[in-house]
Formats: C-alpha cells, sequence, structure tokens
C-alpha cells in the first residue's frame, strides 16, 4: 500500500473515477461526501471495478467537529483531493451564499485541521472558467484570471487564492491546483458515470438523456458565436483521463517532486470541439439521431476555450489519451446501463 488518501466529494462523478485510479495504483482511500449531488452506489461501482471497497462516511465538509474526528480516526492520512462542491452556475447566481459558505468553508476547515493531523498534501480541484472569456486560445496557465462570471466561479478563484495565502503564511503544507476543462464520458466499464440530480445543465448527459427518452429535446445555446460552425467550443476532456491526473498529482507531493508549494496545471486535451461537432460524434458513435435545436444564447456562457496542456505534459508527464468518439461512446454506454438498471 502506498498510503492513505482522504477525497472529499469521493461519491461524486470525478471524484468516483479518480478512486478507482488511487486504488489501481495502490493508495487506500477514505471517501467524504455529504451525498448531496451523489448516491453511495458510486461505492458499490468502484469495488465493482476496482475490487476494493473504499471506506466511505457520509459527512459534509461544512462540518468542523465531524472532520477532526474523521481525522482523529485515520491518523495516517497522507494527503487530500478535495472535490466536494455545489457546482452549478446558474444555481451559484440564484443562491450565492449557499455556494459561498460551502465552497470556502469546506476548503478552510480542510486546510485549518492538515497542521493538526500533520497532513501536507492537498490536491484542489479548481476550473477553467477562473479564466474567463480567454484572449487567445489555447489558454496556458500563465493566462491572466479574469473577473468570474457566477458565484460558482468566483470560489473557485478565491479557494485558489486561500490556498496561497494559507501556504505564504507559512503553513507546511503543499499544494496542487488542478484547473478542469470540460469533463465528460463514463468509466469504460460502465460502472461510474456521471448521474446529476434532477435536469442536467452540462452538455453530455443532457444529450444522453435526451437520446434515451428522458428529456424531449436538446436546446443548442446559440449558432451565432463567431466560431466555424456558430457554436461554442470547449476542451472536453475523458473522466478517467483526468483522474488519472489526480494520482500523478498525488505522486508528486508524496514523493517530494514539486517545484513550488503551490502548483497549478491546465487538464484539457488541447483541442476545441464545438457543441455541434460533439453532437455529431455522438450521433454517429451511438447511431442515434439527436433531436436538438438551435435556440438563444445561455447568459454568461464562454464563447470559445480550450486548454494549452504543455505544461502538465512536461512537468506531470501527464497527457489526455481517450478520443472523442470512444468517449462519447462510454457516456452512451452508461446512459444505456442506467436504463437497464431502472434507474433512468
Ligand atoms: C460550466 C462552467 C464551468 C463549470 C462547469 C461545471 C461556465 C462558463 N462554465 O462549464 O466553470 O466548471 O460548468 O458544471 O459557466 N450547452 C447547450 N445545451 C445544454 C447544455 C449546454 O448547448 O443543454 C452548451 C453550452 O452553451 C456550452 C457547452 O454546451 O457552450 C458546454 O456547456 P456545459 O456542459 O454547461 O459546460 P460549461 O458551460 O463549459
Amino acid at each position: 500500500m502506498k498510503g492513505k488518501i482522504l477525497v472529499t466529494g469521493g461519491a461524486g462523478y470525478i471524484g468516483s473515477h479518480t478512486v478507482v485510479e488511487l486504488q489501481n495504483a495502490g493508495y487506500s482511500v477514505v471517501i467524504i461526501d455529504d451525498l448531496s449531488n451523489s448516491t453511495a452506489d458510486s461505492i458499490d461501482g468502484i469495488e465493482r471495478i476496482t475490487g476494493t471497497r473504499p471506506v466511505f462516511v457520509k459527512l459534509d465538509c461544512n462540518d468542523l467537529d465531524g472532520l477532526r474526528n474523521l481525522f482523529a480516526s485515520h491518523p495516517d492520512i497522507k494527503g487530500i483531493i478535495h472535490f466536494a462542491a455545489s457546482k452549478a452556475v446558474g444555481e451559484s447566481v440564484q443562491k450565492p451564499l449557499l455556494y459561498y459558505r460551502n465552497n470556502l468553508n469546506s476548503l478552510i476547515n480542510l486546510l485549518d485541521l492538515m497542521p493538526q493531523f500533520d497532513i501536507k498534501n492537498i490536491v484542489f480541484s479548481s476550473s477553467c472558467t477562473v479564466y474567463g472569456e480567454p484572449d487567445v486560445n489555447p489558454i496556458d496557465e500563465t493566462a491572466p484570471v479574469k473577473p468570474a462570471e457566477s458565484p460558482y466561479g468566483n470560489t473557485k478563484q478565491i479557494n485558489e487564492e486561500i490556498i496561497k495565502d494559507f501556504v505564504r503564511s507559512g503553513a507546511d503544507i503543499k499544494s496542487i491546483i488542478l484547473r478542469y476543462f470540460n469533463p465528460i464520458g463514463a468509466h469504460p466499464s460502465a460502472e461510474l458515470g456521471e448521474l446529476p440530480n434532477g435536469v442536467p445543465q452540462n452538455l453530455v448527459p443532457y444529450i444522453t438523456q435526451t437520446a434515451i427518452g428522458v428529456r424531449e429535446q436538446l436546446s443548442v445555446f446559440g449558432d451565432d458565436y463567431n466560431t466555424p460552425d456558430g457554436s461554442c467550443i470547449r476542451d472536453f476532456i475523458n473522466v478517467v483521463d483526468l483522474a488519472k491526473a489526480h494520482v500523478i498529482a498525488i505522486d508528486r507531493m508524496l514523493e517530494d517532486k514539486s517545484q513550488d508549494k503551490v502548483e497549478i496545471f491546465n487538464l484539457g486535451t488541447g483541442r476545441g470541439v464545438s457543441v455541434l461537432e460533439l453532437i455529431n460524434v455522438f450521433e454517429k458513435v451511438s447511431g442515434t439521431k439527436l433531436n436538438y435545436k438551435i435556440v438563444a444564447r445561455r447568459e454568461g456562457d464562454i464563447e470559445k476555450i480550450w486548454a494549452d496542456p504543455k505544461h502538465a505534459n512536461n512537468v506531470l508527464g501527464w497527457t489526455a489519451k481517450e478520443n472523442i468518439d470512444d468517449t462519447m461512446n462510454s457516456a452512451w454506454k452508461w446512459q444505456l446501463k442506467l436504463r437497464e438498471k431502472g434507474i433512468m
């Protein structure tokens, strides 16, 4: 065993895929999750894939006493991967205090307890949303952080600053901040995938739920952008590729290879794919015709953004390997599995 890692939000979409990769790499894992946007079914999925059931504790990271008890009963935790957060952009505009409370307090509580329990390493889930609308694409980590478009985006920026300030204050911790582009797809086994509560806000679950008949029609938000086909462009990154980067980040900190106490990496493929292109890929790999219509732009959407992932490629030795066809196929297989199980 390589050591014990705490994964907050480990029952969720990216978290559960990361737990699989951590266990495959020889780490033991403790998951905490309040199940506010996930279910414990993913723990079963992790066990079916890896043959090992991670420790799971239902706990909200806002619960400082609960966290303290958890750390006291697992004194051998070597690192934390902090996924737990509220992540719906639109909701964050409606309920800013909820977002600031959840997303800021969680990190503050973890950082507060880390020195007390001699935990020195934390990976933080950030987002390309910190770049706003980029002046140039692809975008690398030296690009300026732009004023946030939503409270959700602001919490990512503030959390990055909180980590930097805490390190600057002399705290004996290291952090790797990972800025995700658009994670999509599912585990190839179809044992894990994305299952949002209620109506999906993100594109790919909306596509697969429409194709299977749970939603009537996908709305494509705008075809009058300054892009080749008029729809927005994103850097869609396979969730398993993304998960693997977290294992590398944890290895790097535990092996004391970080060049800085806080390191920041973009995680993307380096390729921009438009919304309409992604729909085409989906229709091809699923053999279905998607019912969609073009509607007005969605407020706050970025026109185009894709990553320059060279820093992660060169320094972490990590590259996104999966192609978009296989990735969309994995999302579809996951949706079919949910149907087979009668979940959706
Ligand atoms: C958004 C956030 C990002 C956050 C992520 C988490 C912004 C600018 N970005 O990413 O910070 O980390 O959510 O969930 O808010 N689309 C449709 N129809 C749909 C849904 C989406 O056409 O029903 C389009 C959108 O207009 C967008 C693209 O698909 O162009 C991707 O949308 P989405 O999956 O919501 O991700 P982002 O908005 O890129």
